[in-house]
């Protein structure tokens, strides 16, 4: 018998809005970042874009068939703003609601639990036209954006999860540029995290008086950082990439304050001038659990400034680094490791290690994997099938290390493998297939792949085979 999972463990599949819906122009929805840095020639590999994405706009009902075929108890996916605020403000566009609204009742009508992301990264055009994340009025259009989103469809939803990895948002957004809105601004990446910390506590009670009875989450992609060494320069970048990408978050939103050290590390970036008395508290609403999505450790070193510096931190090849205030932090290449098709190091006992940290430092808040996955190449079997056995590998021992972290006194309520289906991964558009599921390029046909058996049957029996 494999290992088994704590009774009522929550097990789900994940998806965000624009790498799956498409109808980019229908039913009123306005245009996001990510249409625009999309049909930007260069900015993502083969000129992919995310117009027709999976078409799951009008699939709707047969990808509800295969959530339910998968047996699964949650769906956690994203709202796409720009199609309930065509512009970032004023009134809801109904039919916008109506879709996300179709969905809902879809997954309660198969007694899948709805888990929905208010933010997944589609920044309405408009907003950042007007300046996006590091101007503090978008916090105040996010406040808006979910009173419309939360007021319609409430607590018929189970979970509301304020942001997906606001890290990436703010850092590969506004200072590598390898994401939208593409901007390579160091100071404004830092504004950008305040004001995506002040929306989350915006948000949160928005949340907390409109579906008092729904759960609130915010999920953070938490990086797993080693030391190359135990010399005191090591530890340090580790304290200092700690500080700039994880620490920077979990500070406000979980204890009302942005650490000390993390403020100084980034003075030479910024003088934190935006951050207003009270900002940091009003970010801090109690949470219910913290999504964690993890894929891959670090290992970092400090950099002595003469070598070339190594960034081998799997976030694109930019000129510009998302590390902000941790320029002198280097990350290490770990060829001991094998690799998924992003370049990704393998190595779940990250895994453990990062929930049993995230447990250590934050006792009594339940935590949740709303993310974890792999691409590979996933070629098509002589019997059109996709025996995916590097994916089931993957997935099976990232699930076995997080029963090691249950094993050892962690919370973790529940798994969501990234992904249900293949999808537009982002700069790297449709050449990088996480899912279950296969979408053929061409016809958009949804098949299984073994790891989709694979995890049905794990759903089913709250075990590993
Ligand atoms: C995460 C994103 C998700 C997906 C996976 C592979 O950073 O949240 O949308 O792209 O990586």
């Amino acid at each position: 018998m494999g290992r088994g999972f704590p009774e009522g463990f929550r097990w789900g599949t994940a998806t965000a809005s624009y790498q799956i819906e498409g109808a980019a122009t229908e039913d009123g929805r306005g245009p996001s970042i990510w249409d625009t840095f999309s049909h930007t020639p260069g900015k993502v590999l083969h000129g992919d874009t995310g117009d027709v994405a999976v078409d799951h706009y009008h699939r709707l009902e047969e990808d509800l068939g295969h959530l339910a075929a998968l047996g699964v108890g949650g769906y956690r996916f994203s709202v796409a703003w720009p199609r309930i605020q065509p512009t970032g403000s004023g009134p809801a566009n109904q039919k916008g609601l109506d879709f996300y609204s179709r969905l809902v009742d879809g997954l309660l009508e198969r007694g899948i639990a709805p888990v929905a992301t208010l933010y997944h990264w589609d920044l309405p055009q408009a907003l950042e036209d007007a300046g996006g994340w590091p101007e503090r009025a978008t916090a105040g259009r996010f406040e808006e954006y979910a009173a419309l989103v939360v007021g319609a469809l409430g607590d018929r939803v189970e979970v509301w999860t304020t942001f997906n990895e606001p890290w990436c948002t703010a850092y590969l957004g506004y200072a590598s540029g390898i994401h939208a809105p593409g901007r390579t601004e160091p100071a404004a990446a830092l504004a950008a995290v305040h004001h995506l910390n002040l929306a989350h506590g915006l948000a949160g009670r928005v949340i907390r008086s409109l579906a008092p009875s729904a759960a609130l989450s915010v999920t953070l992609n938490v990086h797993l950082l080693r030391p190359a060494s135990d010399a005191p320069a090591d530890v340090d970048a580790v304290r200092r990439a700690d500080g700039l990408a994880n620490r920077v978050f979990l500070g406000p939103m979980l204890a009302g304050a942005y650490p000390e050290d993390v403020l100084a590390d980034a003075a030479a970036v910024t003088d934190w001038s935006f951050v207003k008395d009270g900002d940091a508290a009003s970010a801090h609403v109690p949470l219910d659990n913290l999504g964690v999505n993890y894929y891959t450790p670090a290992v970092v070193r400090g950099w002595d400034g003469a070598s070339p510096r190594v960034m081998a931190d799997g976030h694109g090849d930019s000129a510009a680094s998302p590390w902000v205030g941790a320029d002198d932090v280097e990350f290490l290449p770990q060829p001991e490791l094998p690799r998924t098709s992003m370049g990704w190091p393998v190595d779940a006992t990250g895994m453990t290690e990062l929930l049993l940290r995230l447990h250590r430092d934050h006792p009594g808040l339940p935590l949740v994997v709303t993310e974890n996955g792999a691409a590979y190449p996933d070629p098509v079997g002589a019997d059109g099938v996709v025996h995916d056995a590097d994916r089931i590998e993957y997935l099976r021992t990232h699930l076995d290390a997080v029963g090691r972290a249950i094993d050892e006194g962690a919370d973790v309520r529940g798994y969501y493998a990234w992904s249900l289906m293949d999808n537009f991964e982002w700069s790297y558009g449709y050449d990088r297939r996480f899912g279950l599921l296969r979408v053929d390029p061409q016809t958009l046909e949804r098949s299984w792949k073994d790891s989709a058996h694979w995890f049905a049957e794990v759903a089913r029996t709250n075990r590993l085979p």
